[in-house]
């Protein structure tokens, strides 16, 4: 892409509202820009690191087994009233009456409405287990929607939901679940860690919410020291009795949010082990049993030819949510730091004089290159002066700055800047051809 031909307005006032630095920065970096109160549009850069983390999470969903639907926004209040959280939801929920009267909603959760789909054609425990998932706009009319799209009003998650016959296989996909979460936020580069939380209006028994510590964060949070470096189960730990031990394992170690905090078993952790910080939730996982089935009706025969309600579990991820979450944990005093599975492209080409027709013609053959190589490269093509073309690349934070001038082109050479680690280093364009058409 060519930025003189992109859509990238980026702003060089730091907005005066926004309190937090991923919120400044989405702003400044031509993201997001705000539409009313919690509400955004996401620009061409924010969509497109959107899709590249929607698609992190749908294929870890993916390879836990669950398989995706799309359910609409808009739900009917009918729905609501079985499970009985149409008036029990408050004033968080957005109630609309449409044309016919009838009493509508916009979706600030799921649960209702994939029970409904599941009641209506899933009978027999042969069918079982299911996880069902999507990943849809919610709509939640939040008091005091801040941080941007940290805590939004319209926000887009990805909710799954799994029925099982009984509770020991309901508590296996619960865990299933919880080792897709830890490998989904390591591969955007975060460190989550699952704490036991308030199950909440979704009700019910086992609840974690997954947890990147940040000093920004909304949450307090208590853990043991080592949950932090703990790695995410490898794709090797992929039978039940793996998982149960590994799980064991995990759930030893204390960690809670600040609703759930034992003090005394906090302060019976060694002195060094203890960790009190901030957090953000950026997944929440629940096991509610038959909370939804046996209101809404949703039963199969077991091998013993009766009925049972199915064992129910939700499990959410904020997806738009993780941006912000991401930039609050890779940032410096120039703007962002996009890990590489997430940036909005792999690199960037600036062309440090635009009007010379070596330095161009440089540009042209190394941005030819890598494309055709199948790098998404962002090619700063502008009349700028070099100085703005700086600036504007460590705000955006691509991972790598491949920066050409008639200078080093002299000797044959352009520098490749690391954004993370700013280690520079000169080479020939043929041999940053060679080095990053082979990454992909
Ligand atoms: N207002 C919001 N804005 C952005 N993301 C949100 C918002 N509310 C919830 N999320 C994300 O969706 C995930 C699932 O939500 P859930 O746990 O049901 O909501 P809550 O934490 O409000 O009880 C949360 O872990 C969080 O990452
Ligand atoms: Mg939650």
């Amino acid at each position: 892409m060519r930025l003189s031909r992109f859509y990238l307005p980026l702003l060089k006032e730091t907005p005066s509202d926004a309190e937090i630095v991923s919120h400044r920065l989405m702003l400044r970096a031509g993201l997001i820009r705000q539409m009313s109160a919690g509400i955004y549009s996401w620009l061409p850069l924010g969509h497109k690191v959107l899709r590249k983390i929607e698609q992190i999470v749908r294929e870890e969903q993916n390879r836990a087994g669950a398989i995706e639907l799309l359910m609409p926004t808009l739900q009917s209040a009918e729905l609501w009233r079985e499970s009985g959280r149409y008036d029990a939801y408050g004033k968080e929920m957005l109630r609309i009456t449409d044309r016919h009267e009838r009493e509508m909603l916009y979706g600030p959760t799921n649960e209702e409405m994939i029970t409904d789909i599941f009641r209506k054609s899933v009978k027999s425990y042969r069918q079982l287990p299911l996880n069902l998932y999507h990943i849809q706009w919610k709509f939640r009319d939040e008091v005091r929607p801040r941080f941007g799209v940290m805590r939004g009003r319209e926000f887009l998650m990805k909710d799954a939901y799994s029925f099982d016959l009984d509770p020991v296989a309901a508590r296996r996909a619960y865990f299933r679940m919880f080792v897709a979460y830890l490998r989904t936020f390591a591969r955007m580069g975060l460190k989550s860690i699952p704490m036991r939380a308030e199950t909440g209006p979704i009700g019910g028994e086992l609840s974690h919410e997954f947890i990147v510590l940040a000093e920004t964060g909304e949450s307090q949070v208590f853990c043991h020291r080592d949950l932090v470096e703990l790695p995410a189960p490898g794709e090797d730990v992929d039978n039940d009795s793996d998982l149960e031990t590994q799980m064991a394992h995990r759930l030893s170690l204390y960690a809670a949010t600040e609703d759930k905090h034992d003090e005394a078993a906090f302060n019976a952790l060694p002195e060094g082990k203890r960790m009190s910080a901030r957090g953000i939730e950026v997944g929440h996982i629940f096991n509610f049993g038959q909370k939804y089935s046996k209101p809404m009706n949703a039963k199969v025969t077991g091998p013993d030819g009766t009925d049972v309600y199915v064992e129910m579990g939700s499990y959410g991820i904020g997806v738009s949510r993780l941006l912000g979450a991401i930039i609050e944990a890779s940032h410096d005093d120039a703007g962002i730091i996009w890990p590489e599975p997430v940036a909005p492209f792999d690199l960037a080409i600036l062309n440090l004089k635009h009007d010379d027709a070596k330095t161009q013609g440089a540009c042209e053959t190394l941005y030819a290159g890598l494309t055709k190589s199948g790098i998404d490269v962002l090619y700063d093509d502008t009349a700028e002066r070099p100085g703005t073309k700086f600036a504007a690349a460590d705000l955006i934070g691509l991972p790598w700055q491949l920066i050409i001038g008639p200078r080093g082109l002299e000797k044959n050479e352009i520098e490749v800047k690391n954004r993370r680690t700013g280690a520079r280093e000169m080479m020939s364009p043929e041999a940053a051809l060679n080095r990053f058409a082979h990454k992909v």
